[in-house]
């Protein structure tokens, strides 16, 4: 079986991405390769940050390595939080603070767009590609739900009258934008 690391210790994500994969990879991550080192996000793009922890790994340890990096672009907001979605209310704050920041900058406005987009750079022998996950939906006016992570219980993806938070993980990982994004990545390299 093929075994790649995925640059994370998100155990939502490493359980997210081995459930889209069902067995046909074997995903490590940072923890299975014994990497304790903080990776640091300097990028100013989604696409550079994935590619320079995708990078840090493969230059750090040879492995063949992915990478993601997600952001919530909020239309109203000219793509913001983006890049920064993390820490949109400051370094030491956690999802609730980002939440209620992000509510609050939009109180009164109807236009409520927003999408998430993940960002996958892999870096396989001496390839490099990128692939990528886009969700569009609206950000509501007050939480709901208690599944998932991060802006889950704010965001409704189109077509759908629950939150991420409410409609739970099984579905969420049908549709979300990583599960897009790493459906790409599963199809190219199980296709390699
Ligand atoms: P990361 O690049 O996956 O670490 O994501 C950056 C930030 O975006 C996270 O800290 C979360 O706040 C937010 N985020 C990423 N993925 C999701 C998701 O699937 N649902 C809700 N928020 C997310």
């Amino acid at each position: 079986m093929k075994k790649i690391i995925f640059a994370t210790n998100n155990k939502h994500k490493l359980d997210e991405i081995r459930k889209i994969t069902d067995g046909s990879l074997q995903i490590l991550s940072l923890a299975d390769i014994h990497c304790n080192d903080e990776i640091e996000e300097t990028g100013s793009t989604l696409e550079e940050n994935a590619l320079l922890k995708a990078r840090y790994i493969k230059e750090k340890y040879g492995y063949d390595c992915f990478a993601d990096d997600t952001g919530l672009e909020v239309e109203v907001l000219g793509g913001a939080p983006g890049v920064y979605s993390s820490r949109y209310a400051g370094e030491a704050c956690n999802p609730a603070d980002n939440m209620e920041k992000l509510l609050h900058a939009l109180v009164g406005l109807k236009n409520r767009n927003a999408r998430f987009r993940t960002v996958i750079a892999l870096l396989i022998g001496n390839e490099k590609h990128f692939f990528e996950g886009v969700v569009n939906g609206k950000i509501i006016e007050e939480r709901r739900g208690e599944a998932g992570f991060g802006y889950d219980p704010i965001f409704i993806p189109d077509g759908y009258e629950r939150t991420f938070a409410e409609l739970g993980n099984d579905v969420k990982n049908q549709i979300s934008h990583r599960a897009l994004a790493t459906r790409r990545l599963a199809q190219f390299l199980t296709g390699q």
